[in-house]
């Protein structure tokens, strides 16, 4: 896809501040530093659209970024990081379920797991809850520059296991900073709009 523009509309924490319109939202869910923020600038090719950070937890609202003015991606606050404190974490909570629970603009949520370890019982949780509200399933298996080549097939089969995936269900291997798997993501992106 021709990225003719990205832009940030807003940081939210309460459903008021969602963009009121009917643009479709495709939202990236996943532990933090998992590397959701880095994907989406991956994909736009910009380089500091979504803030990353190398410490987990920096994404800690509902961040709206709009492409071409057609469609959004939707940057998820992490999960699974135990120094935030039960007062944040229950807001965290609040915050996902009001979201991903009553968002009409949602089409699609994407499962990002880190290639190099089993998914955790979060993510078996959050994947088991994306394929119960019958999205697509696409698992996206990021800093895949970080492994071995030989040892991709392996990584690749636990997580399919550990997330009870079936067989056509979608897993994408991909690394934001060699860009693997970018084009790839991008094919089943524009698959999704086209139904
Ligand atoms: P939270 O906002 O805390 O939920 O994290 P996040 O999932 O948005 O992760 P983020 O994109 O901020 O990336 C976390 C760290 O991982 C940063 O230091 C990134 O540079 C690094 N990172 C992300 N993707 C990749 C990748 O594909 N390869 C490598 N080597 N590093 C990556
Ligand atoms: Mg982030």
């Amino acid at each position: 896809m021709k990225i003719k523009s990205a832009e940030i509309i807003i940081s939210a924490v309460k459903e008021e501040q969602y963009p009121q319109d009917d643009l479709p939202e495709i939202a990236l869910a996943g532990r933090s530093n998992v590397g959701k923020s880095s994907l989406i600038n991956l994909l736009v090719n910009r380089r500091k659209l979504a803030r990353t950070s190398s410490s987990p937890g920096k994404t800690q609202t509902i961040n709206f970024y709009e492409i071409n003015k057609q469609f959004r991606f939707v940057d998820l606050p992490g999960y699974g990081y135990a120094k935030v404190a039960k007062a944040s974490k229950k807001q965290w909570g609040k915050m996902m379920d009001t979201y991903l629970n009553n968002r009409k603009n949602l089409i699609d949520v994407f499962q990002l797991v880190d290639i190099r370890h089993a998914p955790t019982q979060q993510d078996k949780h959050m994947y088991s809850w994306i394929k119960h509200f019958g999205f697509n399933g696409i698992v996206i298996a990021t800093k895949l520059d970080k492994i071995k080549r030989g040892q991709r097939q392996k990584q690749l089969n636990i997580i399919r296991k550990e997330l009870c995936m079936e067989s056509e269900d979608i897993l994408l291997p991909v690394s934001s900073d060699t860009r693997e798997g970018k084009e790839e993501l991008w094919q089943f992106i524009t698959e999704i709009f086209k139904v």
